[in-house]
């Protein structure tokens, strides 16, 4: 017989959160709490809706002693917050030692991406940042267990077909630099978050590096899943080789430095297709019972 665990989730209104909130509370046995910040509880209302606890609060720097009574009696705390170096250094720094000094068994970091450990320092700035805070989380864990979901890019609209934008949809055109011919790791938002709420709950240890995907694909593979997905018929425009995508990458960097959404997109297609970011050992038989979609799928249930 199990017990009921309580485990707290952070970033729980943000769009991977509400899913792995939703994931977990459709689990038995399963109490969730999690951290909202003032202001952002109507955004909350759904995982409140079906049981969860709410403690008030942030992990910036007014956190205070909300993040050890968020902590408190847990088994496993979640991070998915999304934000610059204050939220995914320092701001998990704060909630990974709250989580460490209350006896928290496992925590999970905001990382949900391509294998950051392997991507050359400076190609992808927030790469950069989760991999300064996995090392902190490295030094300082004590006996609490750090697992860092990875998952390639998200296989969705948003991400996908959206803001790494390998096949625009409106145009009906796939987009590549190089001979496309390395494997690329995707998988759906809500697979992933299944993903997490299985680990979460998990009383085996887990490798520091969980590693899932729903599909794995080269650039003719994605092309060919989304024809026979769809029944439609992609033009191709190949853009230069890899050398020619480092070239745009820092010119659009120089031409705007602050805008981030001008030059991190074209850095992670750089890091799949160069294949630096391509995870090692797919471990998604630990929990055979999600099967993942694979792009095929999704571009066929969504009527892409
Ligand atoms: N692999 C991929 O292709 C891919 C693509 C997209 C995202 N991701 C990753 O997925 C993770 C989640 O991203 P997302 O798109 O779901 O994010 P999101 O929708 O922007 O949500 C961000 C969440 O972080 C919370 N947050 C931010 N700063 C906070 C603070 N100081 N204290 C407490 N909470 C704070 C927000 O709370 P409020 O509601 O209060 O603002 C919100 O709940 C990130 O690690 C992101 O990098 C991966």
């Amino acid at each position: 017989m199990t017990s009921t665990q309580t485990i707290a989730l952070v970033g729980g209104t943000g769009r991977l959160g509400t899913l792995i909130g939703n994931a977990l509370l459709d689990k038995a046995d399963v109490q969730l709490r999690l951290l909202i910040r003032p202001g952002s509880r109507p955004k909350a209302a759904g995982l409140v809706q079906r049981g969860a606890q709410i403690v008030e609060g942030g992990i910036g720097e007014e956190a205070g002693d909300a993040l050890a009574a968020l902590c408190q009696g847990v088994s496993t705390v979640i991070s998915a917050v999304q934000g610059g170096p204050e939220v995914i250094i320092e701001g998990q720094t704060r909630l990974f030692r709250a989580a460490r000094d209350a006896g928290v068994k496992r925590f999970i970091p905001s990382d949900y991406s391509l294998d950051l450990f392997k991507v050359t320092p400076g190609h992808i700035p927030s790469s950069d940042w989760r991999r300064q805070f996995a090392s902190v989380a490295d030094a300082e864990r004590g006996k609490m267990e750090v697992v860092h979901v990875l998952n390639g890019g998200f296989l969705d609209r948003g991400v996908m077909f959206g803001f790494i934008r390998v096949i625009d949809v409106d145009s009906q055109t796939a987009f590549v630099c190089g001979d496309g011919k390395q494997p690329m790791d995707w998988t759906t938002y809500a697979d992933t978050a299944r993903y997490v709420a299985e680990a979460a709950v998990d009383e085996r240890p887990i490798p520091r590096k969980f590693c899932i995907a729903g599909d794995a694909l080269d650039f003719e593979g994605i092309v060919r899943a989304y024809e026979e997905g769809s029944g439609k018929t992609l033009r191709v425009q190949r853009l230069g080789s890899l050398e020619d995508l480092d070239g745009s990458i820092d010119q659009l960097r120089k031409a705007q430095p602050a805008n981030m959404r001008a030059w991190l997109p074209l850095m992670y297609y750089r890091s799949m297709l160069n294949g630096e970011g391509k995870l090692d050992q797919l471990m998604n038989d630990r929990y055979p019972s999600i099967r993942p979609t694979t792009v095929r799928e999704y571009v066929a249930k969504e009527g892409l």
